[in-house]
């Protein structure tokens, strides 16, 4: 493991020395990424919007082994919004057949890292065949325990909550008293996923694009300029990096984990 480690991050390299900062009992146990900036990558370079969701998805097969070997627990990638379907027809075909043709590609990159697949967002509206391509990875991917990668697929974080609370309705068990935080967060898509240590944002944009609206209550974010098809295992670590110079409060006046109640 530890050669792998020093092949993936050669000596010499920026990727290397950059690593030798990082502090691994203080890594972030979970990092979700809006990747952003496919669109302008593309158009600087006079390429198609597709052309960009390409260069994009060799940046995600980037981050996705860097974060694995790196020891980071849970990657969370928003990869598709329900709002992405308004965009023309032609380019939301172009994004659900990258998809697919990613986890036709890549699931033996996830075998070999010994890393899980599971999706969230709502499943009906994805198209069958990405769906059965899910499916298939997901339960192939299972039992694998060095990371989870976490694709958030036609998901909103508004949906999200209002299907929680469709869930908690329909099971009719829950009165108002025995409702609270834990329970609520149960009924979410995340379900048994930590909250994100880490929210980084590509592209320079401030927003959080409904992503993630109630895990992310304690996240800390890094917005950096870079577009993601830019986005290389060395700005994983200077997100990192960034990341451990954050004084963690949670409400509290001293730094450090929250308390359990
Ligand atoms: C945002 O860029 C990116 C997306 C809407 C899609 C993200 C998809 C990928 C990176 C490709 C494949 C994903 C996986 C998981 C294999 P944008 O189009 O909004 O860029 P712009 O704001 O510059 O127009």
């Amino acid at each position: 493991m530890q050669k792998n480690f020093e092949e993936y991050f050669p000596p010499g390299t920026e990727e290397h020395d950059l690593l030798l900062k990082v502090d691994f009992r203080r890594l972030p146990g979970h990092v979700a990424v809006i990747m952003d900036g496919n669109g302008r990558w593309a158009q600087q370079r006079g390429l198609s919007r597709a052309e960009g969701h390409n260069a994009g998805s060799a940046s995600v097969r980037e981050v996705v082994e860097a974060s694995a070997r790196l020891g980071i627990e849970f990657l969370t990638l928003y990869a598709f919004s329900r709002e992405n379907w308004k965009r023309p027809r032609l380019e939301v075909g172009q994004l659900w057949r990258l998809l697919r043709e990613y986890l036709g590609k890549e699931d033996r990159l996830l075998v070999e890292n010994d890393i899980r697949l599971r999706v969230i967002g709502r499943k009906e509206g994805i198209p069958r065949p990405v769906l059965r391509e899910l499916e298939r990875v997901e339960e192939m991917t299972r039992t694998n325990g060095r990371m989870t990668l976490v694709v958030a697929l036609n998901y909103g974080g508004r949906s999200e909550i209002v299907d929680a609370v469709r869930r908690i309705l329909e099971e009719g068990r829950l009165g108002p008293g025995d409702l609270d935080e834990k329970e609520f967060a149960a009924r979410l898509y995340t379900e048994g996923i930590p909250d994100p240590d880490l929210l980084i944002r590509t592209s320079g944009e401030l927003r959080v694009s409904n992503f993630l609206l109630w895990q992310i209550a304690y996240t800390e974010i890094y917005v950096t300029p870079v577009l993601w098809p830019d986005f290389r295992k060395r700005h994983l670590l200077e997100a990192v990096l960034e990341y451990q110079k954050r004084d963690r409060r949670f409400g509290d006046i001293h730094a450090g984990t929250p308390r359990k109640k």
